[in-house]
């Protein structure tokens, strides 16, 4: 029997509020969480394959109110209907037979199934839907947050068997999402697209053959260009097909071969060129821009990929000591490090621009591919996606903050509180503001003594907290939200 670490679903639920949550502050916030899954105590299966479970906070003139709902995927219903682990995800897989798998590859179902969407959210044609790495966005009922179904693309493009990254880049006033997605085949290719305001349809920008596909969860935009980042983390597309193995276990890290910027014309789809630096790996792009011909792309780096296997089953067999001493080393070796990319002298420079272990970077949205000062992030270090230890929790308390860095002076401001642990900062603008930091911070802190969570309000300017709404359970390790 599959225990989730949540089974509670709440509706509307009004939070006591303690402080004050500013009266302009009208929308909804919704987290994406994989919810960890225990069996007989002990965690199984990997962090990134946990239900997806959606927290939503609505807020108006001052009030709060929390609902929180799972994703009817077909592996909820597997591990909570059928009892059964027996499903594909990022790190393990349907129990298949080598020949089953090569059919359904080349021949694939027409049945589109309810992906288990646990890692993002964006609105496409004004349908709010969760995302994670496969191609069929999840509709989700932003008032109830229950699931509607299939988000149903009206293209020829794949619809099974691709990898689809997630992390568009949404422009809140022109409504238009640009993303890629890596087909798999014959011929494997890159595939970056748009899809336009109120459309179904995703437009390829530009298609790219590659022999190895590399293993990116999120890429650079700037107001002319598209920058894929690609990692020397890369796989044998038959490897998918042959190899009876999760699908992250497919890659593998080859560092002789570097780290490429491949940088294509936004507006016209031509590759301009493919820049090499040396190898290092990210999971997110913090936010990338043009200034004087050059680009600059901020990135939260790490030294290779072994932090995807260390986040693997938070032990398989279950060692909770490894696991930890592992996500330490990982994380603390993050640097937030920006690429300067001259594309006329066809050469690379980069700077670090802090050491401080970070991860989760957000901005103001507004300034998504344009110059900008403040970046928001949390340092990760223990970002364990489990029960924490008290005394455990003691010593460490100080690494789980939520950093405002100006870029300009790398300065940096820290909120912070024992035993408390923030998950990612999603800044929100005041309105009519002109300042880049005048509005929020929102973040969802899991209390880990008291075991419960509360909804963070913090002054993005002074990063002093405006105020606090306490939740009816707990919410650790969520991973990414937005505001609509
Ligand atoms: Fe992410």
């Amino acid at each position: 029997m599959f225990t989730p670490d949540i089974s509670l679903e709440i509706h509307a639920f009004s939070l006591p509020i303690v402080g004050e949550i500013p009266d302009w502050l009208n929308g909804t916030f919704v987290r994406n969480h994989p919810v960890r899954i225990t069996k007989d105590g002990k965690p199984v299966g990997h962090w990134f394959d946990g239900p997806a479970m959606l927290h939503a906070l609505s807020f108006d003139e001052g009030r709060v109110h929390y609902s929180n709902k799972f994703i009817h995927s077909e592996i909820y219903d597997l591990l909570f209907k059928k009892h059964s682990l027996d499903y594909p995800g990022f790190a393990q897989n349907r129990d298949q037979c080598a020949f089953k798998k090569l059919l359904s590859f080349f021949f694939p179902s027409s049945i589109q199934t309810i992906q288990n969407t646990n890692v993002n959210l964006t609105k496409i044609a004004e349908r709010h839907v969760a995302l994670t790495e496969v191609p069929l966005p999840v509709e989700f009922n932003i008032k109830t947050l229950e699931t509607l179904g299939v988000l149903p693309y009206e293209d020829p493009f794949p619809k099974r068997q691709s990898f689809e990254s997630a992390h568009p880049h949404y422009n809140q006033e022109t409504g238009e999402l640009i993303s890629f997605f890596i087909e798999f085949g014959y011929q494997t290719t890159y595939n970056v697209y748009r899809i336009k305001k109120d459309q179904l349809t995703r437009e390829i920008i530009a298609k790219i053959p590659v022999k190895e596909p590399a293993y990116m969860h999120s890429f650079a935009l700037t107001e002319n260009y598209i920058i894929l980042t690609e990692f020397p983390f890369r796989a044998r597309p038959i490897d998918f097909i042959l190899q009876a193995r999760p699908f992250i276990f497919n890659f593998n890290w080859k560092p002789e071969s570097g780290t490429q910027f491949i940088i294509i014309d936004r507006h016209q789809g031509e590759i301009l060129g493919q820049f090499s630096t040396k190898a290092f790996f990210a999971f997110h792009h913090a936010n990338a821009f043009e200034k004087e011909g050059e680009l600059f792309l901020d990135i939260i780096t790490y030294p290779d990929a072994g932090v995807i296997r260390d986040l693997y089953a938070y032990g398989l067999p279950f060692n909770e000591e490894e696991f930890k001493s592992k996500s330490e080393r990982y994380f603390t070796q993050t640097q937030l490090v920006r690429f300067k990319v001259s594309l006329e002298n066809k050469n690379i420079d980069s700077e670090v621009i802090l050491k401080t272990p970070l991860e989760f970077p957000r901005h103001h949205e507004k300034l998504d591919g344009k110059p900008y000062r403040y970046l928001y992030a949390i340092d990760p270090r223990d970002f364990i996606p489990g029960d924490l230890v008290a005394g455990d929790l003691r010593q460490i308390n100080d690494k789980r903050a939520l950093y405002k860095i100006d870029l300009n002076s790398k300065d940096f401001l820290i909120w912070h509180e024992v035993d408390c642990y923030p998950s990612e900062p999603l800044f929100i603008p005041s309105p009519h503001a002109s300042d880049e930091d005048a509005g929020v911070i929102l973040t969802l802190v899991y209390h880990a003594i008291e075991q419960n969570s509360f909804l963070l309000v913090l002054d993005a300017k002074t990063f002093q907290e405006l105020g606090r709404a306490k939740i009816p359970q707990k919410i650790n390790a969520s991973l990414h939200g937005q505001f609509f």
